[in-house]
């Protein structure tokens, strides 16, 4: 049996993107989680370590295969497909827990896409989807592939639940770059999305509807006033800024810079925004002080809004 171990690599993303609650996501560049896999004669998906950012083993996540998105995606895949023996895991969290980058997305996408590599007939990257939803499943509670889709394919990615395993690439413009900032906060998402009311107005749920559309229209057409002008979140972003200290802060000061949209990273604590490429990094070291001087340290990425999805390392 060949049983070298195969890496690969999920970069973590941005779900919602402001005004596509659980159907818009976007990869981000240089932060992601890593997965190996070798065969091994005993049959099932098992998880040797988990590795945390310093290359510890991790003390937050448990071990057992049937609880974690890197095994849960890969078993789905591996079961499907009639893989022959079993296969042992390691994982390396690049991503911090609870942190509105996708981390378990990440950690499924990546399970899947090494597993992938290890099948007689890898099959083609989107065709991941159900297996990686799985994991997502297991770690959010709900069907949304905003994290999982871009983390797969790269790129801002259209993917509402009803469409799913559906997904479609959004053509983007290269003169936007996207700025993520961490702080050192946490928030689960479960809760938070258990936390959301269904309580909105006809008319705020227009409002939602034209800002949306708006700004799909705003990136077809390198238009910034228009996707300036329609990347807002009336119905979700309030209800949760309240979770994260200095939200509003952060907001303001990037806008005040030019910012074209800021909102929260999926349900947060990552705050994200969208800037013409030459204000990137300040808007970035601006969101990145404002936590400072509140005392929380933070983490920051500025990407181009094409970045890569997961492949596989070697
Ligand atoms: N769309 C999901 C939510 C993303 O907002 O709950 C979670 O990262």
């Amino acid at each position: 049996m060949d049983n070298k171990y195969i890496t690969a690599f999920a970069p973590a993303s941005i779900g919602n993107l402001a005004v596509g609650f659980d159907m818009l996501g976007l990869a981000i560049e240089g932060a992601g989680d890593r997965v190996s896999v070798r065969k091994v004669s005993e049959k099932g998906v098992s998880i040797k370590e988990i590795y945390d950012l310093n290359g510890n083993p991790h003390a937050g996540l448990s071990k057992n295969s049937n609880e974690n998105t890197a095994s849960i995606a890969a078993q789905a895949l591996w079961q499907a497909e009639n893989g022959q023996d079993g296969i042992e895991m390691l994982i390396y969290k690049g991503i911090p827990l609870q942190s509105g980058m996708g981390s378990s997305a990440a950690s499924a996408v990546a399970g899947a896409v090494a597993v992938n590599a290890l099948l007689d007939s890898p099959l083609p990257i989107a065709e991941l989807m159900p297996y990686v939803l799985e994991g997502e499943k297991f770690a959010s509670g709900g069907i949304h592939a905003d994290n999982v889709a871009p983390s797969l394919i790269g790129g801002m990615v259209f993917c509402p639940p009803s469409y799913l395993p559906k997904i479609t690439s959004i053509d983007v413009p290269k003169n936007i770059s996207s700025v993520l900032v961490h702080p050192d906060l946490i928030v689960n998402t479960e809760e938070s999305r258990n936390g959301l009311t269904n309580n909105y107005s006809m008319s705020q749920w227009l409002e939602q509807q034209s800002y949306l559309a708006g700004f799909l229209l705003g990136l077809q057409h390198n238009d910034l006033a228009l996707i300036k002008n329609n990347m807002h979140d009336v119905i979700i972003e309030p209800q949760r800024v309240g979770s994260v200290v200095c939200f509003d802060d952060i907001k303001t000061s990037a806008m005040e810079m030019g910012a074209l949209g800021c909102s929260l990273s999926g349900s947060g604590p990552s705050i994200f925004a969208l800037c013409e490429n030459d204000i990137a990094p300040d808007v970035k070291a601006k969101m990145m002080d404002i936590f400072n001087s509140n005392n929380i340290n933070s983490q920051g990425w500025v990407s181009p809004l094409n970045s890569s999805g997961a492949y596989v390392e070697s």
